[in-house]
Formats: structure tokens, sequence, C-alpha cells
């Protein structure tokens, strides 16, 4: 039962523009699922505004928040203590009282990991090698996962080289960068390919690719999930390879905020995944 004493814990996402967030629908799941008092919502919060409202996050009653486009970098400047993983990403999406004092983390890495970890498992070959597509900030979330699952080799493609190769700088010797003109190559010693890339979301352009040169024991993984089933999904699976959406992604980087807000480990499940399908 409600301590009536007890304010109800409160936590939202905070974006400019934040209307089409699914974030409170995964929360709102979990909160009703556990039986939890608790509620999740929405801040459109202005750049100019970030600094002000994160300030004073804990007098509008708010126990930590997510934290989505285009504030993640900025609100790293704000917290008290930011995770080792989030000054690695130099961005964070979530944020949390703790000891009196406001932490930032990037769980965008942990729920890339565990979508794979649950839907490929043993996908993870020490010492394999990767094809990454994309050079943005999802790009550098998957990169330090991969690497920190000890992927040997990480290809990565992209458009702008500069962007590419910030990231090579940034990573190391284990990662090398080309252009698009590279991937037939680069795909040919693939296990792993990730779409980080924009393409393929709907209202985007297609991606395009030729998937013939991966090796026929290679999962392909794209992170965007609207649609669900993108181009380069439908064609590897046409190839006969393991495929893996990005719906999933979304979920799991949910779990860590809840934990610290709501003070349970929700879990993510079959049912709620049916109930985001449904709505996308
Ligand atoms: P995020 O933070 O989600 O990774 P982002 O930083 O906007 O988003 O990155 C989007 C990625 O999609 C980039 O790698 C971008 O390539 P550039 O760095 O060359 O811009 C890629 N992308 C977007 N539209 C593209 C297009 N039409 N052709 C090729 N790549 C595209």
């Amino acid at each position: 039962m409600t301590d009536p004493a007890r304010p109800v814990p409160k936590a939202c996402i905070i974006g400019h523009p934040v209307a089409h967030s699914r974030s409170p629908m995964v929360h709102g799941f979990w909160l009703k699922e556990l039986d939890l008092p608790g509620d999740y919502t929405r801040e459109d919060v202005r750049p100019e505004n970030l600094a002000r409202f994160i300030a004073s996050l804990r007098e509008r009653g708010y126990v930590g928040a997510n934290v989505t486009v285009p504030h993640k970098e900025a609100v790293l400047g704000l917290a008290e203590v930011a995770s080792e993983t989030a000054r690695a990403m130099g961005a964070a999406n979530t944020l949390w009282f703790e000891n009196g004092l406001l932490h930032a983390d990037n769980t965008d890495v942990a729920g890339f990991l565990a979508n794979l970890d649950e839907r490929a498992p043993g996908w993870d070959r020490r010492g394999g090698t990767a094809t990454v597509l994309g050079a943005g900030g999802a790009a550098r979330a998957v990169v330090y996962g991969l690497l920190a699952r000890g992927f040997s080799t990480i290809h990565l493609v992209n458009r702008s080289r500069e962007r590419s190769l910030a990231l090579e700088a940034a990573f190391g010797p284990a990662v090398t960068s080309c252009g698009w003109e590279g991937l037939d190559r680069a795909l040919s010693e693939t296990n792993l390919l990730v779409n980080t890339t924009s393409l393929g979301m709907a209202g985007q352009p297609p991606l395009v690719i030729d998937l013939a040169p991966l090796p026929d024991t290679a999962v392909v993984h794209d992170i965007v999930y609207i649609p669900l089933t993108t181009g380069l999904l439908s064609a590897a699976r046409a190839r006969g390879l393991a495929t893996v959406d990005g719906l999933g992604m979304l979920l799991h980087q949910a779990v860590p905020g809840f934990a610290h807000w709501f003070g349970r480990m929700p879990s993510v499940t079959e049912d709620l995944r049916a109930i985001l399908v449904r709505d996308i």
C-alpha cells in the first residue's frame, strides 16, 4: 500500500522535442507490472533552459530523469558525478540522486550489449571482427561496448571521413575507418554487422548494401527500430543470417534508470516488447 506521508517517486524524460519518446510507455508498463507507486512524464526543455531545469530537478519533485536529444552531451557537465562510461561517451542519458549528489550514466552501451545477449546468444566472439556503419553518438556507444566484450578489430564505415577518423583516434588501433567503398572488404571478415546510421529509419533514405561478402555465420544488427524490420534486416534474413532489431536496445537501456528511481530491477519481457511493437 502507498504510504500517504511519502511522496510518490517521479521521474521524467527530458528532451526537445520529446513528444515522440516511448520511454513513458516502458516505465509506465514496469510501474504497473511491479505494482509500484511512481510516475514517469515527459519534459520538453529548450537547450537554453536545460541548466536551470537540471538545477531545479529535485525541487520539481523528481528522483531522476532520462535525457535525450539534444541534451545528452550538455547534461554531462551539469551532473555532479559521471560514470566512467558516460565520460568515455561524452554523453549521458540517465540521471539519479545518490547521497545528495546528481549522478549521470550512459546506459546505451549496456542496453546495446544486453539486447544482443538476449536476442543472439553467443554473438560476442573474443578476438572477433565487427563492422559498424556510422560514426555518430550511437556508433561511439557500440564501438565502446564491442571493445569491452573483446572484439579485436572494428571496421568503421561512414560517409563523413572526419567523424570516423575522430572515433578511430579516440579508440585506438583496434578501430580502423574507411569510406563506403571499403565496405565489401570489411564485410568479408565480419562476425557482427551493426547499422548505427539513420539510413533505413522511417522517413530517411533506405540503407542498400550487398550482404553477399558476409560469412554465413555473421550476425546483423540494426539499431533502428522504426520500422522494426528494416531493409537491412530483411536482406540479412533473405541471406539466412541471424538478425537483431533495435527495439531491445531501447528497452534494455531503460533498466538501470528504473532500478535507481523506483528501487526494483525490471525485466525486458515479450509482453513489454509486444506493447511497443503494437505502437510502432
Ligand atoms: P546518433 O547520435 O544517433 O549516432 P548522428 O550523430 O546524427 O546520430 O549520426 C548519424 C549517422 O548516420 C552518421 O554516421 C551519419 O553520417 P555522417 O557522419 O557522414 O553525417 C549517418 N547518415 C545519416 N544520413 C546519412 C546518409 N544519407 N548517407 C550516409 N550516412 C548517413
